[in-house]
Parts: C-alpha cells; structure tokens; sequence
C-alpha cells in the first residue's frame, strides 16, 4: 500500500468513527515557546486545557512536523527532521481503553499488520518529586487485546512520559507502539526489547494520555478533562506496511534517493548515510523555505541554513556536481504537490533559496576544509579555530562538531560561544554607534522607518504633485527626517492626506519586492534615484506594489503590515523650496 493511501485510509478510519478531519497547520507554530511545530496536538494544545473545540470532542489529523532533536540520528534507518504524523485527539471524550483499541484495530484489522510484530511499552510509574501512578489500565487492556505480558514492558519518564511542549500545557503517560522489523535480538539477547538502539525495534505509535498540566515552573496538576493524543510517523508505518527494514527504502523516500544515484559515482549501498542524511534534509529545507524561513543566522534561518549546509558537505563525499540539490528540491516537491500544494506554487522561492545558498558555501567550503585539516591535525578543535570556521567559511558549529567526530576530536563549544558573544559584543556596539539604538532590534526598527520613508515621498508625489523630489533623509531608531524640494509650506489638510495615504498602504499589507537590474533599465522603469548619491551599473529597486519604486540599498522590511502606524509630527521649512518632515511609527 502506498503512502497516499495509508495517509487516506488512516483519516477515513478515524473519521468514521466520529472524528473530525482537520488540515495540518503550519510548521511554525502559534506558541512562541517553541520554534517549530514538532506533534500534532500542538495545534489543538488549548482543547485539552478544557477550551471547548471548535472541530468537535474529536479529531484527527495528519500534520506537518520538524524536529531539530533527532538531527544526529537522521541517517539511521528511522530517524528524520521533517515527518508527517498521523494522529487521532480525544478531548474529555474516549481515553485509554478506547485508544487502545483503535489502534489496534487499526493496524491490524486494517492494515493487516502481524500482531506478532508489536511489542508494547507502558509508563511504570515514579514516587518523586511526585506520585505519578503505574499505568495499570493500559497493560490489562493490551492483554486483553491479545498482547502476551512478554511483549509489554515498563518504562519511566524519559520513554513514557510525554510533554508539555514549550514552557507549560498539557502532558501525561504514554503507551507505546513498537514494531519488530527483523524478529531477531541484537547481541543484547534477552535484554533486546522496545528502545534498544540496535535498529531491531521501530517506535511506531505513541498514545499520549493527557491527564497533567505541568506549569512552568514544572509542577504537575491534574487536568479537569482527560484527554488522548496519539501520534505515528507516515514515513515509518509507510516502511512496517511495505516491508522495508527502513523508511529511506519506503515511497516517501524512495525516488530521492534513486535520483541522488542518478547523480553520484558511489552507490546508496556503500554510503547509506550520506545519502539519507542529503534526502531527509533536502526534504526538511522544502518545507521549512515553502513556509516563508529563510537562511540566516539567527533561529529558524539558522537551522534551515544548517541543513542546507550539511546537504553540501555530504554532497562532496558523494561526488556530486554544483546545484545537485535542485533536482532533488524537485524530486520532493513531485512527491509532495498533491497534499500540501505550497510546495508547488512556491517552487521558485525553493529553489531560488536553495541555490544561493549552494553557491554561497560552495565558495567557502573548500577552502574551510583545508583550513580544518590544518587545524585538526594538531588535535581538539579550539573554540577560536571553531569560531573562524564559522565567521569566516560559514561553518555551523554544529558541521565543524561533525567532522571532529569523524576524526574522533573534540571541539571546544564553550569557547565558540564565548567567541561568538564577543564578536556579537563588537558588532552591536558598532550598531548602536549607527542608530543609537540596541543591535537587533535597532536594525529591524531602522528598516521600518526606511519603508516607511518609500511610502512617505510616494504619498507626497501623490497629494503634492510629481515636482517633489528627495533632498536627503535620515533615520534613527526613533524617527525618520524627510528632506524635499517643495514651494510653500503643506497644509494641515495636505499633511493629513499624505498621513492618511501613508497608513491606507499599511494597512493594504503590500509586499516590499526587491529586485535587481541594471542602472538605466531601472529609471526608465520609472525608480526614483537620488540625485546626490553615484550609482553603480547594477542596482537594487525596492518596489511596493504600483505605489512606490526606488533604487535603493535596504534594507527594508517585508510587508508594510509591518510598520504600525505612521505619524508625522514636525513639518518645517528649511530655506528656499525645501521642506523637512519629521515622522514616527507608532
Ligand atoms: N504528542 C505525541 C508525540 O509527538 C503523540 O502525538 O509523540
């Protein structure tokens, strides 16, 4: 059965048994806690808190996730950063006997999996820091079900305790899934059961029994209602119902990695992990840029970045050839297109991103290899050596740890980060002395105020006439000073209008678009230039919609939503036909 189908027959199952379907939400998730949406019962985390649903007392989903926690296994036979999860919610509806047995039915009866095959784990319950009861309830009903008590063990916190995600929600014991891939014991023997690392065992389902809410200063309390969530990875069921020992081998991965073979003179066989490593992460960077992420340095545009970087360097080990990612970029998009279209109709942002960032560590990446055989050679990786990795050649630390590890060297974090803060210290100073303002935010401020000076000179060309022209502007975190060439001084009715039109902009959420062409190609499109700076032959034109086009530097923010409110709060004459506006955002 293929992927498709399993996805089908999943939701249908449910659905017929009173659930209600709902779409994936996003991988960026509402809770700003967390940086990506990681389970599907994130999108429903309130419901359990005992907020009435507005889909029903239960649903189920297949949901988009991504998990940075599971990058150092990605390259095992089960291990991924991107993954859909299929799951079924009750909230204060069914609890554990029935999920139970929907599980089991649905396995089984459905998709016709050996019950001979799964093995179950269960919460063993602890005493401190407080009493959370063994979970007697589910063993008994796995047995009534027709699971031997050998194949049930139990297990603490770490394995069969889930949640909260992010600082404080909803969280209980589990009872989970696993599935026996090969049916022989690793050279543990008997002590080869579910969560051996051998590879032996794959957990497939995990059912979640909502019953705490732990706060954030991470004490628990018994919820009002009780509730379930379950959550099983497609990929991996995908795998047990196509008989494969590994989900790179099942639909979903298949034809990435027959197209990464296409391309290298080394066989999947001889470097399976490379290969998993490129197709579970080119798979990963769709997603997360067909959401809008893009590579930066900083949260989730590092972590895309991050993968993107690592799919180059294992690219290398495998021979490929520059821009190897687009048709694997490609590849995923075809497989993907049907459930969740915004990989195809943002196809050009994805591979546009892609390929810059390719070229971009392509040019240093050769050279900071060199620079790491040298520094490798002499042993551990010192916290500077790592850090001009990074700042120089664009290494993550996370890659410069990679490949000490395959030289069995250690890098020295600590002193990275002290490294990295120091640097950071340096540049925010130098930032301050610009904008007189406090680094980060200060920039993202200046680039509002910047936009909203685009829409101020469109708004005054506007309501004043075409003769108005830019005499100089000047932004600090604060305000912005407009200078320009007018007659006499503006009304307060003009002053309005410009203020109304500037904020009817705002409020249209237009998208700044950023281009690039040549000098004159870009003044006979009508940008405005400003007459006292020298341009070079190729320059940058910030357009908004038909209201405003300017050749200008940046930065600028992305959508005039952005900007707030606008204000003007001085309007005065500065001499013969020059005015000077003073403005805010509020
Ligand atoms: N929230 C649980 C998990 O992510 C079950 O859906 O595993």
């Amino acid at each position: 059965m293929n992927s498709s189908k399993v996805r089908q027959e999943f939701l249908n199952f449910f659905k017929q048994r009173g659930h209600q379907i709902v779409p994936s939400s996003s991988l960026i998730p509402t809770d700003p806690s967390v940086l990506f949406t990681t389970a599907g019962m994130q999108q429903f985390k309130e419901y359990f808190l005992g907020k009435p649903s507005s889909y029903g007392k239960r649903v189920t989903s297949c949901q988009k996730c991504f998990r940075t926690s599971d990058i150092e296994e990605v390259g095992n036979n089960r291990h991924l950063t991107f993954l859909e999860m299929l799951g079924n919610f009750s909230f204060g509806d069914y609890f554990k006997e029935g999920a139970i047995k929907y599980a089991m039915e649905f396995l089984v009866d459905v998709l016709e999996i050996k019950k001979e095959r799964l093995w179950i784990t269960v919460f063993k319950g602890i005493e401190k820091p407080q009493i959370i009861p063994k979970d007697l309830e589910s063993e008994e009903v796995w047995q009534i079900l027709g699971i031997p008590k050998t194949r049930i063990f139990e297990f603490g916190m770490e394995e069969n305790f889930w949640g909260p995600t992010g600082e404080e929600g909803p969280c209980g014991p589990t009872t989970e899934i696993h599935y026996d891939l090969t049916g022989r014991a690793c050279k543990k023997g008997r002590k080869c059961i579910p969560n051996c690392d051998c590879g032996r065992f794959v957990e497939l389902w995990n059912l979640v029994f909502n019953e705490y809410y732990q706060s954030p200063k991470k004490e628990l309390s018994s919820l009002k209602q009780k509730g379930v969530d379950t959550g099983m990875g497609l990929e991996r069921l995908a795998m047990v119902v196509q008989g494969k020992s590994s989900v790179y081998e099942a639909d979903l991965f298949e034809p990435i990695i027959k197209e990464i073979e296409k391309i290298s003179s080394i066989s999947y066989k001889l470097k399976a992990k490379n290969y998993r490593i490129i197709a579970d992460h080119i798979k990963g960077a769709v997603f997360l840029i067909s959401e809008g992420i893009f590579p930066s340095n900083v949260e989730r545009g590092y972590i895309l970045r991050r993968i993107l970087r690592r799919i180059i360097r294992h690219g290398r080990v495998l021979n490929l050839q520059k821009n190897f990612s687009i048709p694997l970029a490609k590849k995923v998009i075809e497989i993907y297109q049907d459930i969740y279209p915004e990989v195809r109709s943002k196809e050009t942002d994805i591979l546009t991103v892609i390929q810059n960032e390719e070229e971009k560590f392509e040019k240093t990446l050769e050279k900071g290899l060199k620079i790491f055989e040298k520094v490798a050679a002499k042993g551990d990786i010192s916290g500077i050596d790592a850090f001009h990795l990074f700042d120089t050649y664009g290494f993550p630390i996370e890659l410069t740890q990679e490949l000490a590890k395959e030289k069995k060297l250690k890098v020295d974090v600590k002193g990275f980060k002290e490294a990295f803060e120091r640097h950071r210290e340096i540049s925010r100073a130098g930032m301050e002395k610009k904008f007189g303002g406090v680094g980060k935010e200060a920039g993202y401020q200046a680039a509002k105020l910047h936009t909203a000076t685009h829409l101020l000179q469109a708004a005054l060309r506007e309501i004043l006439g075409q003769s108005v022209k830019q005499m100089g502007s000047d932004i600090n975190p604060q305000r912005l000073r407009f200078d320009f060439s007018h007659p006499q001084k503006m009304t307060d009715e003009e002053i309005k209008k410009v203020e109304d039109l500037v904020n009817q902009k705002i409020k249209e959420d237009l998208k700044i678009k950023k281009e690039e062409m040549k000098y004159e190609e870009a003044i006979k499109s009508g940008a405005l230039a400003f007459f006292k700076e020298k341009y070079p032959e190729i320059v940058t034109v910030y357009s908004i919609n038909n209201f405003s086009k300017e050749i200008c530097a940046g930065p600028h923010v992305k959508r005039t939503s952005e900007l707030g409110k606008f204000k003007i709060v001085k309007e005065e004459g500065l001499g013969a036909g020059l005015r000077r506006i003073r403005a805010i955002l509020e």
